[in-house]
Protein backbone atom coordinates (compact mmCIF):
# COMPACT_ATOMS: atom_id res chain seq x y z
CA UNK A 1 0.00 0.00 0.00
CA UNK A 2 1.35 3.51 -0.73
CA UNK A 3 1.35 6.76 1.38
CA UNK A 4 -2.13 7.60 -0.53
CA UNK A 5 -3.62 4.37 -0.06
CA UNK A 6 -2.49 4.33 3.68
CA UNK A 7 -4.35 7.38 4.43
CA UNK A 8 -7.37 6.90 2.14
CA UNK A 9 -8.34 3.68 3.86
CA UNK A 10 -7.85 5.09 7.22
CA UNK A 11 -9.58 8.57 7.20
CA UNK A 12 -12.30 7.74 9.19
CA UNK A 13 -10.46 6.77 12.31
CA UNK A 14 -7.53 9.56 11.97
CA UNK A 15 -10.83 12.58 11.42
CA UNK A 16 -12.30 9.70 14.53
CA UNK A 17 -9.20 9.78 16.69
CA UNK A 18 -8.94 13.99 16.38
CA UNK A 19 -12.38 14.36 17.32
CA UNK A 20 -11.62 13.03 20.78
CA UNK A 21 -8.72 15.10 21.05
CA UNK A 22 -10.75 18.16 20.93
CA UNK A 23 -12.81 17.52 23.33
CA UNK A 24 -10.92 17.77 26.18
CA UNK A 25 -10.96 22.00 26.63
CA UNK A 26 -6.87 22.63 27.29
CA UNK A 27 -7.59 26.37 27.76
CA UNK A 28 -4.26 27.31 28.86
CA UNK A 29 -4.76 30.52 29.82
CA UNK A 30 -7.57 29.81 32.03
CA UNK A 31 -6.29 28.12 35.52
CA UNK A 32 -9.46 26.10 35.73
CA UNK A 33 -8.60 24.21 32.60
CA UNK A 34 -5.23 23.24 33.94
CA UNK A 35 -6.25 19.14 35.09
CA UNK A 36 -7.53 19.40 31.03
CA UNK A 37 -4.19 20.91 29.80
CA UNK A 38 -2.60 17.79 31.33
CA UNK A 39 -5.43 15.22 29.65
CA UNK A 40 -4.91 16.74 26.21
CA UNK A 41 -1.30 16.41 26.77
CA UNK A 42 -1.60 12.85 27.89
CA UNK A 43 -3.68 12.26 25.02
CA UNK A 44 -0.87 13.33 22.88
CA UNK A 45 1.58 11.17 24.10
CA UNK A 46 -0.41 8.60 23.82
CA UNK A 47 -1.09 8.95 20.15
CA UNK A 48 2.57 9.84 19.04
CA UNK A 49 3.18 5.66 21.22
CA UNK A 50 0.37 4.19 18.70
CA UNK A 51 1.60 6.36 15.46
CA UNK A 52 5.28 4.78 16.53
CA UNK A 53 7.46 6.68 18.14
CA UNK A 54 10.19 4.56 19.88
CA UNK A 55 9.09 6.41 23.19
CA UNK A 56 7.31 9.41 24.01
CA UNK A 57 7.21 11.74 27.52
CA UNK A 58 5.79 14.37 29.38
CA UNK A 59 7.95 16.91 30.44
CA UNK A 60 6.86 19.01 32.85
CA UNK A 61 7.69 22.99 33.73
CA UNK A 62 6.66 25.96 35.83
CA UNK A 63 3.81 26.10 33.64
CA UNK A 64 1.74 23.47 31.17
CA UNK A 65 3.78 20.35 30.39
CA UNK A 66 5.42 19.95 26.82
CA UNK A 67 5.37 16.58 24.90
CA UNK A 68 8.73 15.05 23.37
CA UNK A 69 8.63 11.77 21.46
CA UNK A 70 11.10 10.29 19.03
CA UNK A 71 11.74 7.78 16.74
CA UNK A 72 15.50 7.69 15.98
CA UNK A 73 15.86 5.10 12.59
CA UNK A 74 19.25 6.06 11.64
CA UNK A 75 21.77 8.21 12.44
CA UNK A 76 23.47 8.82 9.62
CA UNK A 77 19.68 10.06 8.26
CA UNK A 78 18.44 13.72 8.40
CA UNK A 79 16.35 15.03 11.60
CA UNK A 80 13.10 16.64 11.72
CA UNK A 81 11.99 18.50 14.61
CA UNK A 82 7.89 18.77 14.49
CA UNK A 83 6.75 21.31 17.00
CA UNK A 84 3.22 22.25 17.70
CA UNK A 85 0.39 23.15 20.36
CA UNK A 86 -2.28 21.17 21.86
CA UNK A 87 -3.40 24.58 24.26
CA UNK A 88 -6.33 26.18 23.12
CA UNK A 89 -7.95 30.03 22.72
CA UNK A 90 -10.15 30.39 25.31
CA UNK A 91 -13.40 29.57 23.58
CA UNK A 92 -15.66 32.86 24.74
CA UNK A 93 -18.04 34.34 24.39
CA UNK A 94 -19.78 31.36 24.41
CA UNK A 95 -23.34 32.41 23.24
CA UNK A 96 -21.81 33.12 19.34
CA UNK A 97 -20.55 28.94 18.81
CA UNK A 98 -23.63 27.02 16.92
CA UNK A 99 -22.23 24.16 18.58
CA UNK A 100 -20.73 23.81 21.49
CA UNK A 101 -17.02 24.66 20.83
CA UNK A 102 -15.46 21.62 22.76
CA UNK A 103 -17.99 19.26 21.10
CA UNK A 104 -17.07 18.86 17.85
CA UNK A 105 -19.43 18.61 15.19
CA UNK A 106 -18.87 17.75 11.42
CA UNK A 107 -20.82 20.10 9.09
CA UNK A 108 -20.18 20.35 5.11
CA UNK A 109 -16.64 19.28 5.20
CA UNK A 110 -15.13 21.01 8.13
CA UNK A 111 -14.89 20.18 11.69
CA UNK A 112 -16.03 22.56 13.91
CA UNK A 113 -14.30 23.25 17.46
CA UNK A 114 -12.03 24.88 19.71
CA UNK A 115 -8.57 24.51 18.24
CA UNK A 116 -9.37 22.13 15.12
CA UNK A 117 -7.52 24.47 13.19
CA UNK A 118 -4.84 26.04 15.81
CA UNK A 119 -3.28 23.74 16.19
CA UNK A 120 -4.47 20.54 17.31
CA UNK A 121 -6.20 19.51 14.22
CA UNK A 122 -2.74 20.79 12.63
CA UNK A 123 -0.64 18.73 14.71
CA UNK A 124 -2.54 15.65 14.56
CA UNK A 125 -1.48 15.80 10.46
CA UNK A 126 1.97 14.93 11.74
CA UNK A 127 1.17 12.63 14.05
CA UNK A 128 -1.20 10.67 11.03
CA UNK A 129 1.65 11.67 8.69
CA UNK A 130 4.09 9.37 10.50
CA UNK A 131 1.85 6.37 11.34
CA UNK A 132 1.40 6.64 7.39
CA UNK A 133 5.07 6.52 7.11
CA UNK A 134 5.67 4.02 9.41
CA UNK A 135 3.26 1.65 8.06
CA UNK A 136 3.85 2.16 4.37
CA UNK A 137 7.73 1.72 4.90
CA UNK A 138 8.33 4.94 4.26
CA UNK A 139 10.25 6.73 6.52
CA UNK A 140 13.86 8.51 5.98
CA UNK A 141 14.09 10.28 8.64
CA UNK A 142 14.60 10.59 12.33
CA UNK A 143 11.72 12.64 13.74
CA UNK A 144 11.37 14.35 17.20
CA UNK A 145 8.03 16.07 18.84
CA UNK A 146 8.03 18.61 20.89
CA UNK A 147 4.11 19.43 22.01
CA UNK A 148 3.71 22.26 23.82
CA UNK A 149 1.46 23.80 26.29
CA UNK A 150 1.47 27.37 26.39
CA UNK A 151 1.67 28.91 22.73
CA UNK A 152 -1.39 30.28 23.06
CA UNK A 153 -0.03 32.06 26.35
CA UNK A 154 3.49 33.26 24.99
CA UNK A 155 5.55 30.27 25.18
CA UNK A 156 7.50 31.25 28.33
CA UNK A 157 8.94 27.88 29.66
CA UNK A 158 9.07 26.37 26.12
CA UNK A 159 11.93 28.93 25.69
CA UNK A 160 13.59 27.43 28.73
CA UNK A 161 13.21 24.00 27.91
CA UNK A 162 14.95 24.26 24.81
CA UNK A 163 17.92 26.39 26.28
CA UNK A 164 18.30 23.34 28.77
CA UNK A 165 17.68 20.45 26.51
CA UNK A 166 20.19 21.54 23.45
CA UNK A 167 21.04 18.11 22.64
CA UNK A 168 18.06 16.40 23.02
CA UNK A 169 16.24 18.56 20.62
CA UNK A 170 19.46 18.52 17.77
CA UNK A 171 17.88 18.44 14.73
CA UNK A 172 19.01 19.04 10.80
CA UNK A 173 15.28 21.62 10.47
CA UNK A 174 12.14 22.22 12.40
CA UNK A 175 8.77 21.98 11.12
CA UNK A 176 5.41 23.78 12.02
CA UNK A 177 1.84 23.27 10.79
CA UNK A 178 0.50 25.87 12.10
CA UNK A 179 -0.02 29.00 9.51
CA UNK A 180 -2.63 28.78 6.41
CA UNK A 181 -2.58 28.49 2.69
CA UNK A 182 -4.20 31.29 0.48
CA UNK A 183 -6.85 29.13 -0.20
CA UNK A 184 -7.46 25.38 -1.42
CA UNK A 185 -7.00 26.12 -5.02
CA UNK A 186 -3.51 28.16 -3.95
CA UNK A 187 -0.97 26.38 -1.91
CA UNK A 188 1.38 28.49 -0.26
CA UNK A 189 3.96 28.47 2.55
CA UNK A 190 4.65 30.64 4.92
CA UNK A 191 7.80 32.55 4.90
CA UNK A 192 7.51 35.24 7.06
CA UNK A 193 5.40 35.62 10.69
CA UNK A 194 5.27 38.94 12.54
CA UNK A 195 6.29 39.35 15.95
CA UNK A 196 4.30 40.93 18.55
CA UNK A 197 4.79 43.58 21.71
CA UNK A 198 1.76 43.24 23.96
CA UNK A 199 1.34 45.87 26.51
CA UNK A 200 -1.71 46.98 29.18
CA UNK A 201 -1.74 50.20 30.37
CA UNK A 202 -3.56 51.63 33.56
CA UNK A 203 -4.78 55.71 33.68
CA UNK A 204 -5.67 56.69 36.67
CA UNK A 205 -7.19 59.90 38.13
CA UNK A 206 -8.79 60.41 41.46
CA UNK A 207 -8.29 58.63 44.45
CA UNK A 208 -11.97 56.86 44.23
CA UNK A 209 -15.06 56.56 41.99
CA UNK A 210 -16.87 60.24 42.21
CA UNK A 211 -20.34 61.11 41.02
CA UNK A 212 -20.49 62.10 37.67
CA UNK A 213 -22.64 65.33 38.25
CA UNK A 214 -20.56 66.86 41.73
CA UNK A 215 -17.01 66.67 39.90
CA UNK A 216 -18.13 65.75 36.26
CA UNK A 217 -16.40 68.78 34.25
CA UNK A 218 -13.96 69.62 37.07
CA UNK A 219 -11.68 66.33 37.44
CA UNK A 220 -10.41 65.00 34.60
CA UNK A 221 -12.14 61.65 34.07
CA UNK A 222 -9.29 58.15 33.36
CA UNK A 223 -11.57 56.89 30.52
CA UNK A 224 -11.86 59.86 28.66
CA UNK A 225 -7.91 60.34 29.03
CA UNK A 226 -7.74 56.56 28.18
CA UNK A 227 -9.49 57.51 24.74
CA UNK A 228 -7.52 60.45 23.46
CA UNK A 229 -4.16 58.91 24.69
CA UNK A 230 -5.47 56.01 22.30
CA UNK A 231 -6.34 58.10 19.69
CA UNK A 232 -3.25 60.06 19.41
CA UNK A 233 -1.17 56.64 18.84
CA UNK A 234 -2.10 56.56 14.95
CA UNK A 235 -2.67 59.45 12.75
CA UNK A 236 -5.65 59.55 9.64
CA UNK A 237 -3.28 57.85 6.97
CA UNK A 238 -3.26 54.53 9.70
CA UNK A 239 0.64 55.82 10.65
CA UNK A 240 1.43 54.68 14.54
CA UNK A 241 2.90 58.27 15.78
CA UNK A 242 5.71 56.43 18.45
CA UNK A 243 8.87 58.54 17.49
CA UNK A 244 11.34 56.03 16.23
CA UNK A 245 8.65 53.19 15.53
CA UNK A 246 9.41 52.63 11.89
CA UNK A 247 13.18 53.27 12.47
CA UNK A 248 14.17 49.84 11.81
CA UNK A 249 11.34 48.53 9.96
CA UNK A 250 12.57 46.71 6.48
CA UNK A 251 11.03 48.47 3.35
CA UNK A 252 10.65 45.45 0.60
CA UNK A 253 11.79 46.28 -2.96
CA UNK A 254 9.80 47.20 -5.79
CA UNK A 255 10.12 43.74 -7.15
CA UNK A 256 9.21 42.37 -4.23
CA UNK A 257 6.19 43.95 -3.59
CA UNK A 258 5.20 43.11 -7.27
CA UNK A 259 5.71 39.55 -6.19
CA UNK A 260 3.34 40.37 -3.38
CA UNK A 261 0.45 41.67 -5.39
CA UNK A 262 0.45 38.75 -7.90
CA UNK A 263 -0.70 36.64 -5.18
CA UNK A 264 -4.24 36.57 -5.61
CA UNK A 265 -6.76 38.18 -3.35
CA UNK A 266 -10.31 39.55 -3.86
CA UNK A 267 -10.82 42.44 -1.81
CA UNK A 268 -14.39 42.20 -2.55
CA UNK A 269 -15.02 38.70 -1.18
CA UNK A 270 -12.56 39.83 1.88
CA UNK A 271 -15.00 42.70 2.78
CA UNK A 272 -17.48 40.73 2.20
CA UNK A 273 -16.17 38.14 4.17
CA UNK A 274 -15.71 39.87 7.43
CA UNK A 275 -18.95 41.85 7.05
CA UNK A 276 -17.39 45.66 6.59
CA UNK A 277 -18.06 48.17 3.42
CA UNK A 278 -14.16 49.46 3.61
CA UNK A 279 -11.03 48.40 5.46
CA UNK A 280 -8.78 50.79 6.58
CA UNK A 281 -4.70 50.81 7.26
CA UNK A 282 -1.64 52.15 6.80
CA UNK A 283 -1.90 54.64 3.64
CA UNK A 284 0.44 53.55 0.78
CA UNK A 285 0.37 49.54 1.52
CA UNK A 286 -2.60 46.92 0.13
CA UNK A 287 -4.28 44.79 2.22
CA UNK A 288 -1.75 41.68 1.85
CA UNK A 289 0.89 44.63 2.94
CA UNK A 290 -1.02 45.55 5.87
CA UNK A 291 -0.86 42.50 7.73
CA UNK A 292 2.41 40.56 5.88
CA UNK A 293 4.93 43.42 6.24
CA UNK A 294 3.80 46.17 8.10
CA UNK A 295 3.92 46.83 11.87
CA UNK A 296 0.59 47.70 13.20
CA UNK A 297 -0.87 48.94 16.73
CA UNK A 298 -4.48 47.77 17.95
CA UNK A 299 -6.21 47.83 21.41
CA UNK A 300 -7.82 44.11 21.96
CA UNK A 301 -9.43 45.10 25.35
CA UNK A 302 -10.22 48.42 27.14
CA UNK A 303 -11.90 48.85 30.49
CA UNK A 304 -12.93 50.82 33.40
CA UNK A 305 -16.22 52.11 34.70
CA UNK A 306 -20.14 51.03 34.87
CA UNK A 307 -20.52 48.38 32.35
CA UNK A 308 -23.71 46.70 34.12
CA UNK A 309 -27.16 46.99 33.22
CA UNK A 310 -29.20 50.06 32.79
CA UNK A 311 -26.61 53.78 33.97
CA UNK A 312 -24.83 54.58 36.86
CA UNK A 313 -24.01 58.14 36.70
CA UNK A 314 -19.79 57.41 38.07
CA UNK A 315 -16.51 59.04 36.59
CA UNK A 316 -14.39 56.13 37.31
CA UNK A 317 -11.34 56.44 39.42
CA UNK A 318 -9.07 54.29 36.58
CA UNK A 319 -9.14 52.50 33.38
CA UNK A 320 -7.34 49.90 31.79
CA UNK A 321 -6.40 49.00 28.16
CA UNK A 322 -4.65 46.27 26.47
CA UNK A 323 -2.70 46.94 23.58
CA UNK A 324 -0.92 44.79 20.58
CA UNK A 325 1.54 45.76 18.34
CA UNK A 326 2.48 42.97 15.73
CA UNK A 327 6.38 43.86 14.04
CA UNK A 328 8.09 42.73 11.36
CA UNK A 329 11.74 42.43 10.52
CA UNK A 330 13.84 44.02 11.72
CA UNK A 331 12.10 45.92 15.17
CA UNK A 332 12.80 44.54 18.27
CA UNK A 333 9.97 43.45 20.62
CA UNK A 334 11.76 44.79 24.14
CA UNK A 335 12.65 47.90 21.91
CA UNK A 336 9.21 48.61 21.15
CA UNK A 337 7.74 48.25 23.91
CA UNK A 338 9.85 50.63 25.95
CA UNK A 339 9.34 53.22 23.00
CA UNK A 340 5.42 52.58 23.69
CA UNK A 341 6.00 52.72 27.19
CA UNK A 342 7.99 56.20 26.70
CA UNK A 343 5.71 57.52 24.13
CA UNK A 344 2.70 56.44 26.00
CA UNK A 345 3.57 58.17 29.56
CA UNK A 346 4.28 61.27 27.73
CA UNK A 347 0.99 61.75 26.37
CA UNK A 348 -0.37 61.81 30.01
CA UNK A 349 -1.88 65.05 31.74
CA UNK A 350 -0.67 66.15 34.83
CA UNK A 351 -4.18 64.96 36.18
CA UNK A 352 -3.61 61.47 35.53
CA UNK A 353 -1.17 59.04 36.63
CA UNK A 354 0.08 56.11 34.11
CA UNK A 355 1.66 52.67 34.22
CA UNK A 356 2.42 50.92 31.39
CA UNK A 357 3.31 47.15 31.87
CA UNK A 358 4.75 44.68 29.06
CA UNK A 359 3.02 40.73 28.56
CA UNK A 360 4.76 38.39 26.47
CA UNK A 361 5.66 39.15 23.25
CA UNK A 362 8.00 38.07 20.38
CA UNK A 363 10.64 38.54 17.51
CA UNK A 364 9.36 38.64 14.33
CA UNK A 365 10.53 35.96 11.58
CA UNK A 366 11.25 35.26 7.79
CA UNK A 367 12.53 31.55 6.96
CA UNK A 368 14.95 31.26 4.00
CA UNK A 369 13.10 30.21 1.14
CA UNK A 370 16.53 29.02 -0.36
CA UNK A 371 16.80 25.94 1.82
CA UNK A 372 16.38 22.52 0.99
CA UNK A 373 14.20 22.08 3.82
CA UNK A 374 12.07 24.91 1.99
CA UNK A 375 12.17 23.44 -1.38
CA UNK A 376 11.91 20.01 0.35
CA UNK A 377 8.55 21.11 1.15
CA UNK A 378 7.58 22.60 -2.43
CA UNK A 379 8.19 19.75 -3.98
CA UNK A 380 5.98 17.82 -1.22
CA UNK A 381 3.40 20.36 -2.69
CA UNK A 382 3.63 20.40 -5.86
CA UNK A 383 3.15 16.09 -5.92
CA UNK A 384 0.21 16.67 -3.53
CA UNK A 385 -1.85 19.44 -5.08
CA UNK A 386 -0.21 19.32 -8.59
CA UNK A 387 0.89 23.61 -7.97
CA UNK A 388 3.67 25.12 -6.75
CA UNK A 389 3.46 26.52 -3.45
CA UNK A 390 3.77 30.87 -3.35
CA UNK A 391 5.55 31.86 -0.33
CA UNK A 392 3.63 33.91 1.86
CA UNK A 393 4.24 36.38 4.88
CA UNK A 394 1.61 36.26 7.48
CA UNK A 395 0.31 38.55 9.92
CA UNK A 396 0.16 35.89 12.68
CA UNK A 397 3.02 35.15 15.47
CA UNK A 398 4.80 32.27 16.81
CA UNK A 399 7.27 33.75 19.12
CA UNK A 400 9.33 30.50 19.33
CA UNK A 401 10.31 30.14 15.46
CA UNK A 402 12.61 33.05 16.44
CA UNK A 403 13.68 31.11 19.69
CA UNK A 404 14.38 28.39 17.93
CA UNK A 405 16.83 29.93 15.00
CA UNK A 406 18.71 32.19 18.48
CA UNK A 407 18.78 28.36 20.66
CA UNK A 408 19.37 25.62 18.33
CA UNK A 409 20.47 27.47 15.43
CA UNK A 410 17.28 25.99 13.41
CA UNK A 411 15.92 27.21 10.51
CA UNK A 412 11.51 26.50 10.82
CA UNK A 413 9.72 25.37 7.46
CA UNK A 414 6.05 27.49 8.32
CA UNK A 415 4.13 24.24 6.19
CA UNK A 416 0.44 25.36 7.75
CA UNK A 417 -2.97 24.17 5.92
CA UNK A 418 -5.47 26.55 7.52
CA UNK A 419 -7.30 28.66 6.00
CA UNK A 420 -7.60 32.77 7.62
CA UNK A 421 -11.23 32.07 7.23
CA UNK A 422 -10.78 29.14 10.06
CA UNK A 423 -11.76 31.77 12.52
CA UNK A 424 -8.72 31.25 14.60
CA UNK A 425 -9.84 32.60 18.28
CA UNK A 426 -12.82 33.17 16.93
CA UNK A 427 -16.62 31.39 17.60
CA UNK A 428 -17.13 28.21 15.44
CA UNK A 429 -13.55 27.98 14.50
CA UNK A 430 -12.92 25.05 11.82
CA UNK A 431 -10.69 23.21 9.97
CA UNK A 432 -11.49 21.52 6.57
CA UNK A 433 -11.53 18.13 6.54
CA UNK A 434 -9.83 18.49 2.54
CA UNK A 435 -6.98 20.40 4.26
CA UNK A 436 -6.68 17.52 7.12
CA UNK A 437 -5.73 14.73 4.57
CA UNK A 438 -4.00 16.74 2.18
CA UNK A 439 -1.87 18.08 5.10
CA UNK A 440 -0.74 14.65 6.08
CA UNK A 441 -0.21 13.84 2.34
CA UNK A 442 1.74 16.98 2.01
CA UNK A 443 3.44 16.20 5.18
CA UNK A 444 4.54 12.43 4.45
CA UNK A 445 5.64 13.29 0.88
CA UNK A 446 7.89 15.91 3.10
CA UNK A 447 10.14 13.24 4.49
CA UNK A 448 10.20 11.84 0.92
CA UNK A 449 11.99 15.20 -0.75
CA UNK A 450 14.12 16.59 2.44
CA UNK A 451 17.79 15.03 2.70
CA UNK A 452 19.21 17.31 5.17
N1 LIG B 1 -1.39 29.78 14.94
C1 LIG B 1 -1.30 31.08 15.47
C2 LIG B 1 -0.40 32.01 14.70
C3 LIG B 1 -0.78 32.25 13.27
C4 LIG B 1 -2.09 32.30 12.87
C5 LIG B 1 0.20 32.42 12.34
C6 LIG B 1 -2.42 32.49 11.54
C7 LIG B 1 -0.12 32.65 11.03
C8 LIG B 1 -1.43 32.67 10.62
C9 LIG B 1 -0.80 31.00 16.91
O1 LIG B 1 -1.36 29.95 17.63
C10 LIG B 1 -1.17 32.25 17.61
O2 LIG B 1 -2.32 32.63 17.66
N2 LIG B 1 -0.19 32.94 18.15
C11 LIG B 1 -0.38 34.09 18.95
C12 LIG B 1 0.91 34.37 19.64
C13 LIG B 1 0.80 35.09 20.92
C14 LIG B 1 -0.17 34.51 21.88
C15 LIG B 1 2.16 35.26 21.56
C16 LIG B 1 -0.81 35.28 18.11
O3 LIG B 1 -0.39 35.43 16.95
O4 LIG B 1 -1.60 36.08 18.61
ZN1 LIG C 1 -1.51 28.28 16.82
Amino acid sequence: MNQKEYIEKNKDRFLDELVEWLKIPSVSADSKHKEDVKKAAEFARQSLLKAGVDNAEICETAGHPIVYGEKLIDSSLPTVLVYGHYDVQPPDPLDLWNSPPFEPMIKDGKIYARGSSDDKGQVYMHVKALETMVNTNTLTCNIKFMIEGEEEVGSDNLGIFVSENKEKLKADVILISDTSIINNETPSITAGLRGLSYMEVEVVGPNRDLHSGVYGGAVNNPLNVLCEMIAKLKDEDGKITIPGFYDKVQELTKEERELMAKQPFDIHDYKSDLGVEDVFGEKGYSTIERTGIRPTLDVNGIWGGYIGEGAKTVLPSKASAKISMRLVPNQDTDEIADLFSNHFKSLAPKSVKVKVTKHHGGQPVVTDIYSSAFLAASEAFKEAWGKEPIPTREGGSIPIVALFREKLGLDSVLLGFGLDSDALHSPNEHYGLFNFYKGIETISLFYKYFKG
